[in-house]
């Protein structure tokens, strides 16, 4: 028996969990998380009343239910199909699996692979570089800078299979990929037989008319698979509750991508539990998305409290409303992590370094609007100090 030795080059380790620890030896109370996405507004009413009614099934014989289908239950798989179907993107309830969230369902895909090339964006969300270093994987970064608009396109790379990654809107970045640039990316992957995982976990922030799904763009359900999460729209951070698309025209070498996950999900994976599903299918309904609506604008209000202050101090930022987060390149040249500490230990706030997301992105800093709006103003008249006074 030998490790796997490939924990050995996961560097310093998980961003969010390095900064939590150093988080540690500080007055909680006294701290402005504007750090990990990680949600405080509460699960909405249809939400938290179908949660109930279902949770209370799980207590009486005649309702009870045991195992969960793998694949999840055919009423929130109905729900995620009308929901596409409403984006005008037709997918089979038989694409869709549910699974406990984005994180662990993107690792899970890569079950369905060998070694791969994966092609990931520089900065990106650490947890698709650690996927695959932890499988070996080899992984060619593409640059998102001002050089492309934070947009990197499949130019320049060579004509060969690749596992593609695009999180649109981006985590860190906040960009959104335009429809034509995602037409782009699908034609690659289809020319090439590579295939795109994208991750839609910001989806419900695209405030503009850019694609929501990958499945927008025609030619995809032959090359994509579509991750997606509760987490960001509808509070479910501490729920846990996700879904993956894959449809049955996406092959790898003559092999069904679908059928084999059905066999991954089969062996692996014993479903989301039965009040989660219900949870989760309540943000369907009328009232439901309502509220996920609320939720998003409220996050997107303080995005847009923490950019005015940051461009009122000169500090450039991109200038979209599509993301709960702000990324921009640390004031006076300092590195991510001297803003970071000067942030920390004079103001109490809390950020998160770049290279959290990418080593060479060490002159970067994310700021999370994932926080309660009046302790942001506070958080926001202290960035503001931090800010004149550098
Ligand atoms: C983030 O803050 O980028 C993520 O939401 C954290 C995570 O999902 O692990």
């Amino acid at each position: 028996m030998i490790l796997n030795e490939n924990f050995d080059k996961l560097g310093k380790g998980y961003i969010f969990a390095r900064v939590s620890q150093r988080l540690k030896a500080y007055d909680q109370n006294k701290l402005f998380k504007l750090g990990i996405g990680d949600g405080i507004l509460p699960l909405s009413r249809p939400c938290v009343n179908a949660l109930i009614k279902a949770s209370s099934q799980m207590s009486k014989k005649s309702t009870f239910k045991g195992y969960p289908p793998a694949y999840g239950y055919e009423f929130l798989k109905q729900s995620i199909k009308d929901y596409y179907i409403k984006m005008g993107a037709q997918i089979e309830t038989d694409s869709i699996f549910i699974t406990d969230g984005a994180k662990s369902g993107l690792a899970s895909i890569l079950e369905l692979f060998g070694k791969v090339t994966a092609v990931i964006n520089l900065p990106s969300y650490p947890a698709y570089v650690s996927a695959n270093i932890l499988r070996g994987n080899k992984i060619q970064f593409l640059n998102a800078d001002e050089s492309n608009n934070f947009l990197p396109t499949p130019d320049g790379l060579p004509n060969q299979s690749h596992l593609i990654y695009i999180c649109s809107p981006d985590n860190p970045t906040g960009q959104v990929y335009p429809k034509t640039l995602l037409e782009k990316w699908v034609d690659y992957a289809n020319r090439t037989g590579s295939v795109i995982i994208f991750d839609g976990a910001y989806s419900r922030y695209v405030t503009n008319d850019a694609p929501k799904s990958i499945f927008e763009i025609q030619g995809a359900k032959t090359c994509a698979i579509e991750v997606n999460s509760f987490s960001k729209f509808a509070c479910f951070t501490g729920m846990r509750c996700g879904w993956i698309i894959i449809d049955e025209a996406v092959n790898f070498n003559g092999k069904s991508l679908q059928s084999n996950f059905r066999s991954r999900q089969d062996a692996l994976f014993n479903g989301v539990s039965y009040p989660v599903q219900w949870c989760a299918n309540a943000v369907f309904t009328e009232k439901g998305e309502r509220e996920a609506q609320k939720t998003v604008d409220y996050y997107l209000k303080n995005a847009r409290k923490i950019k005015a202050v940051l461009k009122n101090n000169g500090v450039s930022v991109l200038d979209k409303t599509n993301s709960p987060y702000v990324w921009f390149r640390c004031p006076n040249n300092l590195t991510d992590q001297e803003f970071f500490d000067y942030l920390l230990d004079n103001f109490m706030l809390v950020g998160t370094p770049g290279s959290g997301f990418g080593e060479s992105c060490n002159h970067y800093f994310r700021l999370s609007a994932f926080c309660d709006k009046s302790k942001l103003n506070l958080a926001m008249e202290r960035l503001d100090v931090a800010l004149k006074q550098l």
